[in-house]
């Protein structure tokens, strides 16, 4: 392919990817895009070549889409990831607290909801911890429960009652795993968190949103914002930071370090929680 055509191309798959999933690739980080892309052709056996039609081979058949999807993935997560924050959350905020409802929106391969199912188990709440993504690939790995035995590196002391090590595997254990189930969402869709409306205390969204543009990210908080009940919490990573052009979705509470976003009550709310 021509070097101006390859140039087409990779424009096309940026808007592409934004328009299906909301993230989109800054001119920084369009290095990686291209190198992604290059190595999907590679594997695949694509019989166009101009960019058109190859962002049309992409579109038009839902498995190649979900490749598409799959590769903008940043997968990157592990168990207790900020634990520092989780515990202010579970003591100052969830304190008292024996049944609690939680998600974990772009969950990966389930480290964080199963984080978070450990922690509810620990103090004795009860309740379901839901996991979501977009990505199949990271849900299936999510829902096995079985990871490297070397995360357990990753894992409290005195939370490894929790899993059990077989082998090179690390286990989740079946009382914790219960606990929590996973579903596939696009946080830019209102339809995929429609069946959720007003049903979780605490949704996390860690480092997720810093690959969203504004416009992104507005849709993705209001879709956010709609899935937890009255007063409900969201957790975003320590890193991040939600600027007052949302403030009129969230109200920030600041808690030692860390800030927490309090869902608020809207005047035309079209969807409100009881
Ligand atoms: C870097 S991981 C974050 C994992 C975990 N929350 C943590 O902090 O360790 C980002 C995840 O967000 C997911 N994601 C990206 N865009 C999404 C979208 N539009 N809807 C749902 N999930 C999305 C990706 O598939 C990826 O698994």
């Amino acid at each position: 392919m021509k070097a101006e055509d390859r140039q087409e191309l990779i424009g096309l798959l940026r808007k592409t990817i934004y328009e299906l999933t909301g993230n989109y690739y800054p001119d920084e980080r369009m290095k990686i895009l291209e190198y992604k892309i290059e190595r999907l052709l590679k594997s695949l056996n694509v019989k166009v070549s101009t960019p058109d039609g190859i962002v049309s081979f992409f579109l038009k058949d839902p498995e190649n889409k979900k490749l598409l999807i799959d590769l903008m993935t940043v997968p990157e997560t592990r168990f207790f990831r900020e634990r520092e924050q989780l515990e202010v959350l579970f003591d100052r905020f969830l304190r008292g607290k024996h049944q609690l409802d939680m998600a974990s929106v772009g969950c990966s391969m389930g480290q964080e909801p199963y984080t978070l199912a450990m922690m509810m188990a620990k103090r004795g709440i009860v309740g379901k911890v839901v996991g979501m993504d977009i990505n199949e690939e990271v849900l299936k790995k999510a829902r096995s429960g079985i990871y490297d035995a070397n995360e357990l590196k990753d894992i409290p002391e005195e939370y490894r009652n929790y899993v059990s090590l077989e082998g090179k595997f690390l286990k989740i254990k079946p009382d914790v795993k219960r606990m929590v189930e996973f579903r596939q969402v696009n946080l830019i869709e209102r339809q995929s968190f429609q069946p959720l409306q007003c049903r979780f205390n605490v949704v996390l969204c860690r480092n997720v949103l810093i690959y969203f543009d504004s416009k992104s990210k507005r849709v993705a908080l209001s879709n956010l914002r709609s899935i937890l009940k009255r007063d409900g919490l969201l957790v975003i990573s320590s890193t991040e930071i939600l600027n007052r052009e949302y403030y009129d979705l969230f109200e920030p509470i600041k808690e030692g370090k860390f800030f927490f976003y309090k869902k608020r009550e809207m005047k035309d709310d079209k969807s409100p929680c009881g």
